[in-house]
């Protein structure tokens, strides 16, 4: 028998190299290639050759001109878990393929089956494919939740074609196979969860969404090692990419939309764990500005835009007295070269020094700051933890620092304020520029020209 030709896979972005390396030359992670056996060369598609004979490519495609197609923008079934619907951009679309993304035990399964227990609620067929759990388990868990998941169809299944078989035959409208992962079809060589197997698998259920109109759903665990294929390697099959991630403390997450062809992407949905499953939290800065304790130094908050949705995010500064050797810089939530350009700035322009200090930053609930935005309320919190005197507790900073020390406006500066007014904050700081004629109730701006000023009208 001819010896299986080999490659090397990277497990987290899933490009092929021929030879190993230490180092992916595509995505540039350390030791993540693994040694998979190759994807087999498919004969040619021939036109009018059935599917089987094709190896489980549907029919051939016939060509339409695009005034022919039939339908205008595509219905979507909301699920009635508002904030699922909100990341989606307002509801599944038929014939869609969606990954879900997240670390084990983050809660993807939990959501999953609540969507399938809301869509059954509201007559829609659903098809449950677990590859982790048994029958038994699911039924534990739908029990505990607040959705109706009764009367989810649940089908304990890891063969590829014996999935397709039964999805062909029930005919429902939403598929959810949990994990992608544990899917595997034997026309490939590898062990379920590796790189070939889990690309082919999607690329199938991806065929099957578009040939039958159902909406597909992929869970798949981001792992550290193992040789598993990360979901990352999916990103280019799949329509809708969501990521689970915990912040604003344990029992909080937040589905993140990273690329979305139907919607908005970095729209964010923030829920939290209860025994009941989980529950949409439907005032996020709340969540965000829960534990902050007014009149400590060194902090400050932003009305910064998580996609369309504007959140208020405490910012944390700790500058104190270096001890040994270098001073330290640690930055949690900011990129460490903003960090390191916003304290240049402030040194410059506002003659703040911090030469001898150790300075940490953290960005409150796991949340990432990745707008220029924020600046002004970093610049704010490292000031006061220098001076040691609090920043008033009821205001808000909204704008971009320059390298001249000069504070710029940013976007969508009225949803921010309106934001800020109604979380009860009674001052906004932003450039002289980015004052609108009308400000919401409640709510006065103060206009800074840039640092020096700024500093001077808060800490005197
Ligand atoms: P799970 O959905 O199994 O995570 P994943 O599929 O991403 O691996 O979630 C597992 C965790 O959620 C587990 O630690 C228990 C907890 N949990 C609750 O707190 N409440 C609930 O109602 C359910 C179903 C799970
Ligand atoms: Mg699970």
């Amino acid at each position: 028998m001819a010896k299986t030709r080999t490659a090397f896979f990277c497990r987290e972005c899933g490009n092929e190299t021929a030879r190993w390396q230490g180092q992916c030359p595509a995505c540039h992670e350390w030791n993540t290639l693994v040694e998979e056996p190759a994807a087999p060369k498919r004969a040619k598609a021939a036109a009018g050759v059935s599917a089987s004979a094709r190896g489980g490519y549907g029919p051939v495609a016939a060509p339409v001109r695009l005034r022919d197609v039939e339908g205008a923008e595509a219905p979507r079934w909301a699920t009635g878990l508002a904030e699922f619907d909100f990341v989606l951009g307002g509801g599944i679309v038929p014939g869609s393929v969606v990954l879900v993304g997240g670390e084990p035990g983050i809660g993807k399964s939990t959501i999953l089956l609540q969507v399938a227990g809301r869509l059954e609620g509201a007559s829609k067929r659903t098809l449950y494919v677990s590859g982790e759990e048994s029958a038994h388990q699911v039924k534990l868990r739908a029990d505990r939740l607040e959705e109706a998941a009764g009367s989810v169809t649940l089908l304990a299944e890891t063969e590829l074609d014996s999935i397709l078989l039964r999805a062909a035959e029930l005919a429902p409208q939403v598929l959810l196979i949990d994990s992608i992962q544990t899917v595997y079809t034997p026309e490939l060589e590898g062990a379920p969860g590796n790189v070939g197997q889990v690309r082919e698998c999607a690329a199938r259920l991806q065929r099957f969404a578009k040939q039958t109109g159902t909406a597909v759903f992929l869970v798949g665990h981001v792992t550290k090692g193992g040789g598993i294929a990360g979901p990352k390697t999916l990103e280019h099959i799949v329509d809708t990419v969501l990521y689970f991630e915990s912040a604003g403390g344990l029992d909080n997450r937040v589905l993140r939309a990273t690329k979305n062809r139907f919607g908005g992407v970095d729209e964010i949905g923030v829920f939290r764990m209860t025994a009941a499953g989980l529950a949409p939290v439907g005032n996020p800065s709340e969540l965000f500005l829960g534990e902050r304790h007014g009149g400590a130094s060194g902090s400050a908050v932003v009305a910064t835009m998580e996609g369309t949705r504007p959140l208020l995010v405490e910012v944390q500064a700790l500058a104190a007295k270096a001890s040994y050797g270098a001073p330290q810089r640690v930055s949690t939530g900011l990129d460490h070269k903003r960090l390191a350009l916003l304290l240049a700035v402030l040194e410059k322009r506002a003659g703040l020094a911090f030469g001898a200090l150790d300075v940490f930053l953290n960005v409150v609930g796991g949340l990432r700051l990745a707008e220029t935005a924020g600046d002004v309320a970093v610049a704010v919190a490292l000031a006061s933890s220098v001076f040691d005197r609090p920043a008033p507790s009821d205001a808000v900073f909204i704008g971009e620092l320059g390298l001249g020390g000069e504070i710029r406006p940013v976007g969508q500066v009225e949803r921010r304020l309106a934001e800020a007014a109604r979380m009860g904050f009674k001052t906004a700081y932003l450039s002289p520029r980015a004052v609108p004629k009308t400000l919401p109730p409640g709510i006065r701006a103060v206009a800074a020209e840039d640092v020096r000023a700024l500093v001077g009208l808060i800490f005197g």
